[in-house]
């Protein structure tokens, strides 16, 4: 989604600005532009990539200015055009202003700014906060931005430059993410810490409605009211290879390799020899054993996950759970009873339907706990507990092993929980702890071992259609598998319920169609098997994935890929292995974008 920066300091700011969207490209998008600032305002903007951007500004002259703001867009109000870019340039040409967000009365303010005579260019909500700000300007930047708060409704990051103050870079954010970098002689915007480290480590976290004054040699904070605002310093503690590709050829393997790491990192400073120790968070057991209900939310993988932790939760604790998409929750009027707690699941703690849930359940009184992996976004600000997992910076849009750690913490969560309501054997408890102290280096073997998968990839990387096909928990690693291919190859996958493809879907069953069939649940191997044979009976081409010990598959399906011993509980931690490996090999055969898929958004602040 879309990415800010800016720049105030003594290098020449464009360079700074384009090297800072680089980092930020990740996040999707599909038009940029810069402004930078000396005498007046300069303004270059395309549609398309960063490479299209640099073409422009060799084209024209732009002055050596040492102030700036740049921005990748994701459209959302009005196509991607060069003129629907930003930044968006006043009428009077002193205004620069880019925006992340979505500016929700802005039709509204745009009669009134054509009343009074001010003319748009483009279609966006965007334009009409530029052209605002400039009707509103009396000379005061602060001033003049707390006046157009007051008009504005909806989710913003701006940040803003005016020709008349050079020496000055405003910015402000609610609901949408924005950090402030903090250099030596130079100080910065950005949407995420990438953008900043090449320069600084040092940054403050804004919160909804602080702004932010930076200048060459200092940034203050103040609030609506325009007081005055001490903030705290952080630091960037990961290492800067963390955001390099390091020799892979993109971030997404990279980070598949790296899944082995995060696990360990993320589980293994909760096992204590007393169990599993959840850090920080405030729930006692008393609170615990009196749930009566679990809502877990969140979007697209995170959502998958609570999928496969409600099946996990449930069998562990006998509590029942809902899981919610977070774009649908808050409009199904969810019902909130006493003793409940929501279970809020993100990658980025940026989601802003997700965030949206957050509020919706605190404003019903319910207890917020959090699975996040950025440290101190909105979400884990906002919940009232967190438990972080420690995948490190996930750069590549399909998530891979944020996914994986954010189940590892659900099984640690319902490990925990069901402890407290003793609805554990001492012995199965013992097993699962050490199954899971067994799970980074499992995964570590799988990948390891996985070299095969190019070839079986590259066998089917030209099909247009796939079935992922499971029952129980495999079904929900369907999903997850189905995405990932979706996600990066735009092959058409559909996961589906084993047991449910009959009852319809199965009609699109031809010959030669591919059904991956995950059939690693215990339990349910025979029925699945049996699944298996109704499509191959219809020519489906089935790759089956299974645990190592259940060779009996190899007699139902064409190609078997195995994947580790584990309780059926855990098993979906393994299951989503190979493919992410396979989604990824064939995306690298059909030459896509792997890091950066067409129209996708790696954070998507707009709900
Ligand atoms: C986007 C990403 C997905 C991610 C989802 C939720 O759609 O492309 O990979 O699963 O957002 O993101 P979150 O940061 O809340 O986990």
């Amino acid at each position: 989604m879309c990415g800010i920066v800016g720049y105030i300091g003594i290098e020449p700011a464009v360079p700074v600005l384009m090297a800072g969207l680089e980092k930020l490209e990740y996040r999707g998008y599909d038009s940029a532009g810069i402004s930078v600032c000396t005498d007046g305002i300069y303004t270059v903007k395309t549609k398309g990539g960063l490479s299209d951007l640099a073409k422009k500004i060799e084209q024209v002259t732009l002055p050596e200015a040492t102030l700036g703001i740049g921005h990748t867009r994701w459209a959302t109000h009005g196509v991607p055009s060069d003129v629907n870019s930003h930044p968006h340039v006043s009428q009077d040409g002193k205004i620069s202003l880019v925006h992340n967000g979505i500016i929700e009365n802005y039709l509204e303010l745009k009669a009134e700014l054509t009343e009074k005579g001010y003319r748009f260019l483009s279609e966006t909500d965007t334009e009409i906060a530029a052209q605002l700000f400039a009707s509103l300007y009396d000379g005061d930047m602060v001033a003049t931005l707390r006046r157009m708060l007051q008009k504005i409704r909806g989710a913003y990051a701006f940040g803003i430059i005016c020709s008349d103050h050079p020496d000055c870079l405003l910015a402000v954010r609610k609901d949408s993410p924005l950090l402030v970098g903090l250099g030596k002689n130079e100080n910065f915007i950005a949407s995420d810490i990438p953008a900043l480290l090449e320069h600084t480590r040092d940054y403050y976290l804004l919160e909804d409605n602080e702004i932010v004054l930076l200048k060459q040699d200092g940034a203050s904070v103040f609030d609506l009211e325009g007081r005055p605002v001490q903030k705290e310093v952080f630091h960037v503690t990961w290492d800067f290879s963390a955001a390099q590709k390091e020799g892979y050829d993109y971030f997404m393997m990279k980070e598949i390799m790296e899944q082995p790491r995060a696990l360990l990192k993320t589980i293994s400073p909760r096992m204590t020899q007393n169990g599993i120790s959840l850090d920080g968070i405030g729930l006692t057991e008393e609170m615990i054993s009196s749930l009566r209900r679990i809502h877990i939310v969140a979007c697209g993988s995170a959502w998958h996950a609570g999928v496969v932790g409600r099946y996990v939760i449930e069998k562990l604790t006998r509590i029942p759970v809902e899981v919610d998409i977070a774009s649908e929750f808050r409009y199904r009027e969810p019902i909130f009873g006493e003793n409940e707690l929501c279970i809020i699941i993100s990658q980025s703690g940026e989601t802003a339907d997700t965030l949206a849930a957050l509020r919706e359940a605190k404003r019903n009184g319910v207890r917020v706990l959090s699975i996040v992996n950025v440290v101190g976004s909105s979400i884990a600000r906002e919940s009232d507990d967190v438990l972080y997992t420690w995948a490190g910076p996930e750069i590549a849009v399909a998530t891979t092993k944020g996914y994986t750690t954010q189940l590892a913490v659900l099984y640690l969560i319902a490990l925990y929980f069901a402890k407290a309501k003793g609805t554990l054997s001492a012995q199965e408890e013992q097993t699962y702890l050490q199954e899971l102290e067994k799970m980074p280096a499992k995964t570590e073997s799988f990948l390891k071992n996985c070299g095969f998968l190019k070839g079986l990839a590259k066998q089917y990387a030209k099909r247009e259609d796939f079935f992922i096909i499971g029952r129980g928990i495999d079904y929900a690693a369907a999903m997850e598998s189905s995405l990932k291919l979706k996600e990066i190859s735009y092959i058409h996958s559909e996961a589906y319920a084993a047991g449910e493809l009959k009852h319809g879907t199965i009609s699109l069953i031809e010959e030669g169609t591919p059904v991956i069939a995950i059939a690693t649940q215990e339990s349910l191997f025979e029925k699945l098997l049996s699944n298996i044979k109704e499509v191959k009976a219809r020519g489906a081409k089935v790759i089956a994935i299974a645990k190592e010990g259940n060779r009996a598959i190899e007699d139902v399906a064409d190609e078997v890929i195995y994947i580790p011993e584990a309780p059926d509980l855990l098993t979906a931690s393994y299951n989503v292995l190979p493919m992410q490996v396979f989604a990824y090999h064939v995306a690298v055969a059909r030459g896509c974008n792997v890091d950066k898929p067409r129209n996708l958004a790696k954070s998507v602040t707009v709900e």
